[in-house]
């Protein structure tokens, strides 16, 4: 006996322990604290009456171990607990391994300290009114085997971290408004269900295995055992395939002259073959003229996926439709690419990101390459006019802005596909996830990406004669080494007015706002909200600045105004040291690009070369002593674009 107690009723058990303590072992006195405090404060049926005189041992719904020395176990289904688990009760129970409360009607989120349950194998709490986001105490109880959180109220994402429970092979969350996609889970899963949620996206690879019923009735699952994730291409009515021309032989005809020569032996003439093969494509030109296109209505991915579920074979989709002959993929010169159509929509796709302009998506063609399709809603020019305005911007190229490879254009559809950048966006780098253990963007990248981003404008502005017109952070993607590259360029002769141009409220200059039109002085507004956003480290289309409704540049401008200046920047970059004249000159660069009078900004090239003086002015620290940029001279300065190596984004 070991056990020290403070209070008067504390020695009297314990010389009432030491009466009994040929009997009995001992008595789990902490756990049966924690039980008692747990009871008395939720309310639970008459019939669970915990005699408090007793051992916990010896109650109803407690096991114990072979000593009697810890509570093992706590089963207590259906007996009407009400209301929310209390803090600090069980969590303390620390031996515990089973733990059932299931079909009960507990509610409220399931408290923190059930992250001390170390020991804990099953945890059922099925069948009650449990809500909040997955709970995180939960991850930590790496010996959990079995979790059932089923027909409960949690919302929320499914954590990448249910991958800690590294034993796991029950996982139980059906029932449930659990959303967002579904992690790859890695544990040896046995029992698994997902069914009636909210989630969306592929099925992971890991999780295949298990039969449709364990993902049903979900938003947007696909794949299997699902029907297929269906390549974003809504496919145009079926109909027989159109090109009659001899190279590319569907499925379909094949299928056709295998028939035919079936004929032709027995009849054994090659004549007769070759007046079959021309009747076969007779037939099929009239049986085209007689049935009518069927002008079908544009058709939603989502329509897609249903149709696609009913048909077996990808050949269905594919082989389908398309006019190949007027509406082709058209590449342009010098791309690295090649694919046509069809693979196209094989490829599977995953939706990037969903923005004003359209939808873009990551599709992984059969052969290995992936590439960004970008599928275009609402665009207003003729055929011609979007063809021209492909023209000019396919003739863009230049280590600093995402090329575009090649468009289609249907009535029905548009879609551009450009390189697939694998680092992602400074948006996601800049406001991702931030705190949670991630590695700050430091300085020098920064720099980089700064400079990297002006260059690519400059060259839009100078070479390419092309308004940028949606410059955000999210439209600064990245290559693995931080150099920056412009994305999305272009695209607003194609929407018309209807459409603000430079969509995200926040980047837009204000003389766009009225005018609605973006200009060169415009892009070099919102380029230098871009730079506030990366010294900042705020979002501007954010209202995390304090005041309702203020931009970043007033934000910035108000504190700088009241010499406030070392508060503006990023708390993250308080930790570089000798950065800050840097900062300071950035800022003072990127308050100039937001002047509200477009005539007092400075001209793209000019930016560019205040960026760059910048950096000369430095010493040994800073961007050149840990920029690992092999093209940078010793000499600090940058050779022509054209020397680096030139973009690949293409991931095998
Ligand atoms: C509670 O337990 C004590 C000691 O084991 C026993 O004497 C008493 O009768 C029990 N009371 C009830 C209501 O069961
Ligand atoms: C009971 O306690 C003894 C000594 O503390 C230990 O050796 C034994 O393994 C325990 N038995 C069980 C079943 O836990
Ligand atoms: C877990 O237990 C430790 C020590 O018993 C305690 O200090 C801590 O507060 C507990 N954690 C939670 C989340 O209650
Ligand atoms: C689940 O939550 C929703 C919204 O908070 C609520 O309307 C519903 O009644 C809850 N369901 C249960 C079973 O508690
Ligand atoms: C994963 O488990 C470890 C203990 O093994 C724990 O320290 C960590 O916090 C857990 N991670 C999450 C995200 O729960
Ligand atoms: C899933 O749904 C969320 C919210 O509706 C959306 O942001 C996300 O893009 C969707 N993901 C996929 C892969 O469809
Ligand atoms: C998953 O749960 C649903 C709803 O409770 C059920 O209908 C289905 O049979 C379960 N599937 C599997 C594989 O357990």
């Amino acid at each position: 006996m070991a056990v020290v107690f403070d209070s008067g009723f504390g020695k009297l058990c314990v010389i009432a322990l030491l009466l009994f303590i040929g009997r009995v072992y001992s008595e789990p006195i902490q756990d049966k604290q924690a039980l008692l405090a747990f009871l008395s404060r939720t309310r639970h049926a008459n019939r669970v009456q915990w005699n408090s005189s007793g051992s916990a041992c010896d109650w109803v719904g407690v096991e114990c171990d072979g000593n009697r020395s810890y509570v093992y176990s706590l089963r207590l289904p259906g007996v009407g607990l009400v209301g929310p688990i209390p803090a600090n009760t069980l969590g303390r129970l620390s031996q515990l391994r089973v733990l059932s409360l299931r079909s009960n009607r507990l509610s409220g989120e399931i408290p923190s300290d059930f992250s001390n349950l170390t020991l804990l194998r099953s945890l059922y709490l099925q069948g009650n009114e449990l809500s909040g986001e997955f709970p995180s105490s939960l991850t930590q109880l790496t010996r959990l085997t079995r979790l059932d959180l089923s027909s409960n109220n949690f919302t929320g994402p499914i954590p990448f971290s249910v991958n800690n429970l590294t034993r796991l092979t029950g996982l139980l969350l059906e029932n449930n408004g659990f959303s967002g996609t579904l992690p790859s889970i890695t544990a040896d899963l046995v029992n698994f269900n997902v069914s009636n949620n909210m989630l969306n996206g592929s099925i992971p690879p890991t999780l295949q295995k298990f039969s449709a019923s364990a993902f049903a009735g979900n938003l947007d699952l696909c794949g299997k055992p699902l029907p297929p994730c269906i390549p974003f291409f809504p496919s145009p009515a079926p109909s027989p395939s159109v090109n009659p021309s001899p190279i590319p032989v569907s499925k379909k005809s094949k299928k056709l002259s295998t028939g035919a020569i079936v004929g032709i032996a027995v009849g054994s003439a090659v004549v007769f073959l070759l007046l079959l093969i021309f009747l076969v494509v007779c037939l099929k030109k009239r049986q085209r003229r007689q049935e009518p296109k069927p002008q079908k209505p544009p058709v939603t991915t989502r329509s897609v996926a249903a149709e696609a579920g009913t048909s077996s074979s990808k050949d269905d989709i594919t082989g389908a439709s398309i006019e190949t002959e007027r509406n082709k993929l058209v590449f342009f010169d010098g791309g690295v690419y090649s694919f046509d159509l069809e693979d196209l929509l094989r490829a599977s796709a995953e939706v990037l990101g969903k923005g004003s302009v359209g939808t873009s998506y990551k599709a992984v063609l059969e052969e290995g390459t992936t590439v960004v399709v970008k599928r275009l809603k609402d665009v207003v020019v003729t055929k011609k006019e979007f063809e021209m305005q492909m023209e000019v911007l396919g003739k863009i190229k230049h280590e600093n802005a995402v090329p575009l490879r090649a468009f289609y254009y249907s009535k029905d559809e548009k879609l551009l596909v450009y390189d697939y950048m694998p680092a992602g966006s400074l948006s996601a780098l800049l406001h991702g996830s931030r705190g949670s253990g991630r590695t700050p963007l430091d300085w020098d990248n920064r720099m980089r990406i700064a400079l990297g981003a002006a260059r690519g404008m400059a060259h839009l502005h100078v070479s390419g004669k092309v308004v940028h017109g949606n410059v955000k952070s999210s439209n600064i993607l990245l290559r693995p080494d931080h150099d920056a590259c412009v994305s999305d360029f272009g695209l607003n002769p194609l929407f018309g007015t209807s459409t603000p141009p430079n969509r995200v409220a926040g980047y837009r200059a204000p003389e766009v706002v009225e005018t609605r039109k973006v200009t060169f002085k415009s892009d070099v507004y919102s380029f230098g909200v871009l730079l506030l956003e990366l010294l900042t480290g705020k979002a501007p289309n954010q209202a995390s600045l304090g005041e309702e409704g203020i931009d970043l540049p007033r934000w910035v401008q108000s504190v700088v105004r009241e010499e406030w200046t070392a508060e503006v920047f990023d708390v993250e970059l308080m930790r570089y040291h000798n950065i800050e004249e840097e900062m300071v000159q950035l800022l003072q660069i990127a308050m100039a690009c937001v002047s509200t009078v477009p005539d007092q900004r400075p001209a793209m090239q000019e930016v560019v070369r205040m960026i760059e003086d910048m950096n000369r002015g430095e010493t040994d620290e800073g961007l050149r002593q840990s920029s690992d940029d092999p093209s940078k001279g010793s000499d600090g300065h940058t050779p022509p674009p054209e020397s680096r190596t030139p973009p690949r984004a293409i991931t095998p």
